[in-house]
């Protein structure tokens, strides 16, 4: 059977994996293979899920399983349960998963124990800290995954620890940052907000920051504070926005600290090349803006990926709302790391995807 006879899955379901299955869809479209998207409906509001596929110029999904929220364990099984009739129809020949999310994590199973062969793209990052649900997603992926690519070389280096064979880890570089060099020159501040000035962007969703109210409100308190050197934008994820208003909390000066709803692709890049300095808990802001080349404080304990650390302009603050503070003191006395681009990290993952998936697809014909 020629190689384009070969039906590829791809399957998605959160904000974080829209802008990873982008490029690699426009890349395996390229080299003729045949696909399709399914979407698991995790993310299911119009902001944090149909904006992204607009932006990104993606054909929609052809496939919506709808499991909307619910705890780990039933989102999960809501996503197996409908993710198997899928597969059962459809027979693909390789099922590509994205990032760390449960949709990951979930589809992967699935296949698995169908026999179906799946590619993990982001394979390889690990926190050692598996008190993060992703973490536990991560390990798991990679255990099923027939083909494993890593984003930088710390992940060949976690998989090799783990056992799995050298001969299906393809180190590919990061395919988050092909989108960003492609719609680099494309970005647009949303149009409610002023990029004049100095300002501080804001991203905050993790569980072990937001669901806990001690640790919600100390951050709090800490962003307002910085309203006196900066000001600050926040965009609100969902599940803090929910937290925020259970504890009653409200900014004193909205004009020196703006929240805002969810935002696109476009704005949210336009807005981190502005700002002086990008506060988070997020894993692929940590690597945006090492790319981008602006200061990063991460509000967590550890991160998967060091090497925005070890190379880029990330500094990790876990809780210490002091370190936070002095942070941005130095940064805005222009005093913070210039930081390098990690290697591979070129806007060419994706194509590199491409051609392992068409040698594999080669080589099973021969098989
Ligand atoms: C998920 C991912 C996380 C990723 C994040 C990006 C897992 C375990 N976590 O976390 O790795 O960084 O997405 O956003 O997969 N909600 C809405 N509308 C939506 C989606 C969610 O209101 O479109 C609310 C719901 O109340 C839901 C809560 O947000 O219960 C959390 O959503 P969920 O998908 O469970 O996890 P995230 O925190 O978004």
């Amino acid at each position: 059977m020629p190689v384009t006879m070969f039906k590829m899955l791809h399957v998605v379901g959160a904000r974080p994996n829209f802008m990873k299955v982008a490029p690699v869809w426009r890349a395996l479209g390229e080299v003729g293979l045949h696909q399709a998207i399914v979407h698991t409906g995790q993310h299911y509001d119009p902001n944090m899920s149909d904006v992204f596929f607009d932006q990104l110029g993606m054909a929609r999904p052809d496939i919506n399983l709808e499991v909307g929220s619910g705890s780990h364990a039933q989102q999960t099984a809501l996503i197996m349960t409908r993710f198997e009739e899928v597969v059962l129809e459809r027979r693909p020949d390789l099922v590509l998963v994205y990032g760390d999310v449960n949709s990951t994590v979930a589809a992967a199973l699935v296949c698995a124990k169908l026999g179906v062969p799946v590619a993990h793209v982001e394979a390889g990052l690990r926190s050692f800290d598996r008190t993060m649900p992703e973490e536990i997603n991560r390990l798991l992926t990679d255990q099923l995954a027939d083909l494993l690519f890593t984003p930088s070389e710390d992940g060949n280096r976690n998989l090799a620890r783990e056992g799995i064979p050298a001969s299906k880890v393809y180190l590919v570089g990061n395919v988050m940052i092909d989108t960003l060099v492609r719609l680099m020159e494309h970005a647009r501040p949303p149009k409610d907000v002023a990029i004049d000035g100095s300002f501080a962007l804001v991203t905050l969703h993790r569980p072990s920051n937001v669901d806990d109210p001690g640790s919600l409100r100390r951050i709090f308190a800490a962003l307002e504070a910085l309203t006196g050197e900066l000001r600050v934008i926040f965009p609100v994820h969902p599940r803090t926005r929910k937290r925020m208003a259970d504890l009653g909390l409200s900014v004193s000066d909205p004009k020196r600290f703006q929240l805002l709803e969810p935002i696109g692709y476009l704005e949210f890049l336009a807005l981190q090349q502005r700002a002086r300095v990008v506060i988070t808990d997020s894993g692929g802001i940590q690597e945006e803006t090492t790319y981008l080349g602006v200061p990063c404080l991460t509000l967590r304990e550890n991160t998967e990926r060091p090497v925005t650390v070890e190379l880029g302009t990330n500094v990790l603050i876990g809780r210490d709302m002091d370190l936070l503070r002095a942070s941005v003191q130095k940064i805005l006395a222009g005093q913070w790391k210039n930081g390098h681009i990690p290697p591979l990290w070129d806007g060419q993952a994706s194509q590199r995807i491409a051609k392992v998936v068409l040698e594999w697809c080669s080589t099973r014909i021969q098989g």
